[in-house]
């Protein structure tokens, strides 16, 4: 895909508040500005790449789109740092490189079973390669 690699800039707002809680995975919830700014034909779906926050640089999985298990109306960008153990990262500036995909967005039987996808996607993202995560 040639969109890839691709980079932006943007401002943490508030999510619905589901990610720390019934996930366990925090995530940052990017503005409308990087939502709206993705390259046409950029397929929705769970990307690795890398992120930084306050000066420090992270590896993270993300998601782009509707987030099917929750029916979400609006679109969202939502990024998970990977060893990243600051609370709060709302109204930070945080600038990021989306390097690869790994697989789609997709509704689950339960709850558990979004996790461990998430789970997985994460590992991926430690590796920093699609090829080398698929087990
Ligand atoms: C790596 C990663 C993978 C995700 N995969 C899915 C998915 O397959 N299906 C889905 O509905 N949501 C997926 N999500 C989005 C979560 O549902 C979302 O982050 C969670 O609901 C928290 O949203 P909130 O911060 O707006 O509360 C994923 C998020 C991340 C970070």
């Amino acid at each position: 895909m040639n969109l890839l690699p691709y980079q932006f800039v943007g401002e943490v707002v508030r999510g619905f508040g589901r990610g720390g809680k019934e996930l366990g995975c925090p995530t940052a919830n990017m503005d409308g500005t990087v939502v709206n700014g993705l390259p046409e034909g950029l397929p929705v779906g769970v990307y690795f790449g890398t992120a930084k926050l306050d000066g420090k640089s992270y590896k993270m999985a993300m998601s782009i789109g509707w987030n099917p298990q929750y029916q979400n109306e609006k679109k969202t960008v939502e990024l998970h740092l990977i060893d990243y153990s600051g609370s709060d990262f709302y109204g930070k500036t945080l600038s990021a490189v989306i390097i690869g995909f790994i697989r789609e967005m997709k509704s689950f039987e339960s709850l558990d079973e979004l996790k461990s996808a998430i789970a997985m996607d994460i590992k991926v993202a430690r590796r920093g390669s699609v090829e080398q995560g698929k087990l």
